[in-house]
């Protein structure tokens, strides 16, 4: 049979990660896993028990017993994170989240919680996962790394169309700030900050369409897993 591989997906906000993964997972018959969702999940938990983010103790309290688990939707075919049972899948893309996720993100406890599950989610191979350190920190041998790039216009566009479906009050202004906010933090933190993996590929998804940016990835993919 075929070998199975781990694909590490990076890159920043919106510019395509997530679309990438999805669409490969559903050619290669692979485990798509959304890393950020665990970040967003523990940060919906830290703003509703207000735990203070600056307070190691409460921290490590809090992640204590955390269950994050991903469930397959078997109506919508797509996976949602569950949080302590609960579906927060709805909840942890809300604007309250993505104000305060690359804050609890940068803190080296929370990172070091999230990314034990991830490496054990991956040691079966056959899995896709997309981030900001998942090429250089979570899977440093994965056997396909891509950094994903994109305009920023494009990025903070593509961006706001998505939330406007969710909240038509939302502006453009808000998201263009939350995203360039949410670079400057993920890209400049001490743990594990985003960085393109010296043997990742680069795709820049700027100007073209899912469907053009999957049968570029499928090929580089294809070629990985057939050598
Ligand atoms: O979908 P979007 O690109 O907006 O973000 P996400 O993938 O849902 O990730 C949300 C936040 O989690 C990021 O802005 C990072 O602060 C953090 N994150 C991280 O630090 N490491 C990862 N592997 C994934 C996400
Ligand atoms: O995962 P990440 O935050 O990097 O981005 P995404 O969720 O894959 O993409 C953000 C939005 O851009 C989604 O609504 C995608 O449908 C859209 N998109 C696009 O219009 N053209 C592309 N080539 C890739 C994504």
């Amino acid at each position: 049979s075929e070998k199975k591989i781990v694909i590490a997906i990076d890159g920043l906000s919106s510019c395509g990660k997530s679309t990438i993964a999805r669409q490969l997972a559903k050619e290669l018959n692979y485990l798509y896993v959304d890393s950020g969702a665990m970040y967003r999940a523990i940060t919906l938990y830290f703003l509703r028990n207000n735990i203070d983010f600056n307070n190691k103790e409460q921290i490590l309290n809090a992640l204590d017993g955390m269950d994050l688990d991903f469930r397959l939707n078997e109506q919508t075919g797509k996976v949602e994170m569950f949080m302590n049972n609960e579906n927060v899948e709805y909840l942890i893309r809300e604007m309250i989240v993505a104000d305060k996720v690359s804050e609890v993100a940068a803190i080296p406890e929370v990172r070091e919680f999230a990314v034990k599950q991830q490496q054990k989610m991956g040691a079966k191979k056959g899995i896709i996962m997309d981030g900001r350190d998942i090429g250089t920190t979570v899977f440093p041998d994965a056997e396909l790394k891509l950094f994903v790039t994109a305009d920023n216009a494009v990025r903070v566009e593509r961006r706001f169309k998505e939330l406007y479906q969710k909240n038509p009050n939302i502006t453009i202004e808000e998201v263009a700030h939350n995203i360039e906010m949410r670079d400057y933090i993920d890209a400049n933190r001490e743990v594990s900050p985003l960085r393109k993996a010296s043997d990742a590929i680069e795709i820049d998804t700027t100007n073209l369409t899912p469907e053009e940016q999957l049968q570029k990835v499928l090929k580089i993919a294809q070629n990985v897993i057939n050598n």
